[in-house]
């Protein structure tokens, strides 16, 4: 018992940890906690600091004493390079804290103790954690300095504890509502600025594209599941709103896909749904290629054998295949093979991108008619396919991106299908690692999913206003 919630809680921590590195140094010592948008609409709060002395032997001794931590360590250390994660989760795992003090201080002395010992080591083993990171990352960073302070002051409240009673729980309780509220008002405030209303497209397109906000390994803990694909459901049934889904595998083959109700779900493993779509002499329903979207509880997704176009019924837990006219497998996307059909859901409904041999090699985009699920119309670009390394759908307009270097990205085709028009364009953004093989845009939330080298991540859009 006790050490499942030592991992639930560590797990919860280190999630925290990005998101709170959005804090930023500025007012420092003020005592404001009022948050202010950065330049891409994101939440930075103004945090206050207490006046606290460090002790860094101590520390250090904890640096080495757990060597489950330095492992995950290596993996957070690229995830909080990007110093950004979502915020909900943060909040989340902050409500979740407080409702467990709040059930302490109600609880019998004995598993007072017993939690409040916890909450001491988790607190200590998670400063660690952070000191790590902070010499492995540009010590510059104000913003991971800010994270780097608000946990140490947190833990430093904690220690001075000596004792484990209600008075005391209260404290700690005060420092982490305090916290909560800082972020919710940070939240609050970045809703009033930013883009479009979701589903709206009075907007002129992608403006800006921000870092990439990489938010964990995938759930099977596998660095060689390099091919996949992540994100949210594109038309979620009513209900579904907040549910994620993932699907992973060392190969371009897609086997399986995995249901999560809410992203401190897919965060913490626990999908409430698992669908094969291989059973040993039973079906064979398998994909290729990575390029699927999930709406209205379905997987649109490439079928491997015969080649065709399938949708998954994740509720019936049937499947239905349909032939793409004149769709070629001989085209594939620049980073991997398989890649033939790349399915795209946007404001307009949902779309499937392919060539065939008719048109050389260039990308071919069709129109998918949900209700008879066929390709009702089709667009021909002037692009080739293995040039182009993804693409996306946002409001009708097609974005097809290439590689620059190992560290950038790059738009540089958009086809507008409300204008027939096509235009060459440099929208630049980050990449978290070179290799990736799933790109898509969810007209849900407005962001982008990237499965990159086996993260999660996650991009921020701008549009430009009309
Ligand atoms: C905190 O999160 C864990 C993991 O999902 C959950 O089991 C627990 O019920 C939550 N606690 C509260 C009080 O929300
Ligand atoms: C650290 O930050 C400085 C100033 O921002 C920059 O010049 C330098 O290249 C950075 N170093 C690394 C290793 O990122
Ligand atoms: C998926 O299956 C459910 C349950 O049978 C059904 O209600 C729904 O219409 C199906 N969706 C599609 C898109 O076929
Ligand atoms: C493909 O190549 C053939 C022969 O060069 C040409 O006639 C045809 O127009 C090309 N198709 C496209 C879509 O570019």
């Amino acid at each position: 018992m006790m050490m499942m919630m030592k991992i639930l809680l560590l797990s919860v921590f280190m999630l925290a940890a990005p998101a709170q590195a959005w804090l930023s140094l500025e007012d420092w010592g003020s005592g404001s906690v009022d948050g202010s948008i950065g330049d891409l609409g994101q939440c930075v709060c103004n945090v206050f600091l207490p006046d606290t002395s460090f002790p860094a032997d101590r520390m250090e001794q904890m640096q080495s004493s757990s060597k489950q931590l330095a492992v995950e360590v290596q993996i957070h250390i690229s995830k909080l390079s990007s110093l950004k994660v979502e915020l909900v989760v943060l909040l989340e795992s902050l409500s979740n804290l407080t409702a467990r003090l709040e059930v302490l201080e109600s609880g019998p002395d004995k598993y007072i103790k017993l939690e409040f010992e916890l909450l001491r080591v988790e607190l200590r083993e998670f400063e660690a954690l952070v000191t790590q990171i902070k010499t492995s990352l540009n010590s510059s960073s104000s913003a991971f300095d800010s994270l780097y302070a608000e946990i140490h002051s947190m833990r430093i409240i904690v220690d001075q504890l000596e004792s484990y009673d209600r008075s005391n729980l209260e404290v700690i309780r005060h420092e982490f509502t305090k916290l909560q509220r800082k972020l919710k008002k940070c939240q609050e405030d970045q809703q009033d600025i930013t883009n479009a209303p979701i589903g709206s497209c009075k907007h002129a397109g992608i403006l800006k594209i921000g870092k990439p906000v990489v938010s964990q390994l995938n759930a099977d803990l596998n660095g060689a599941f390099k091919y996949g694909g992540w994100g949210k459901d594109s038309k979620p049934l009513s209900g579904s709103e907040s549910m994620y889904w993932y699907s992973g595998s060392s190969d371009t083959l897609v086997s399986k896909i995995s249901q999560y109700s809410a992203y401190y779900t897919l965060i913490t493993r626990q999908s409430f749904k698992a669908h094969l779509l291989y059973v040993d002499r039973q079906y064979d329903w398998r994909g290729a290629g990575n390029n699927y979207v999930v709406r209205e509880n379905n997987l649109y997704y490439q079928y491997r054998s015969p080649f065709a176009m399938a949708k998954f019924n994740m509720t019936s837990a049937k499947v239905e295949t349909k032939v793409v006219p004149k769709a070629s497998t001989q085209f594939s996307y620049h980073y991997s093979i398989n890649q033939n059909l790349d399915f795209a859901a946007d404001e307009s409904g949902l779309w499937v991108t392919y060539a065939t041999a008719d048109s050389n090699g260039t990308l071919v985009l069709g129109k998918i008619n949900e209700q008879s699920f066929t390709v009702e119309e089709v667009w021909q670009t002037s692009i080739f396919k293995q040039s182009v390394t993804n693409a996306f759908m946002i409001c009708g307009v097609l974005y097809a991106t290439r590689s620059v270097d190992t560290h950038t990205e790059e738009i540089f085709y958009t086809y507008d299908t409300t204008k027939n028009q096509e235009s060459h364009v440099s929208i630049r953004f980050e990449k978290f690692q070179d290799f990736y093989v799933y790109l898509d845009y969810n007209p849900a939330d407005q962001k982008l999913y990237m499965f990159n080298n086996g993260y999660y991540v996650t991009y921020n859009l701008k549009f430009k206003v009309v």
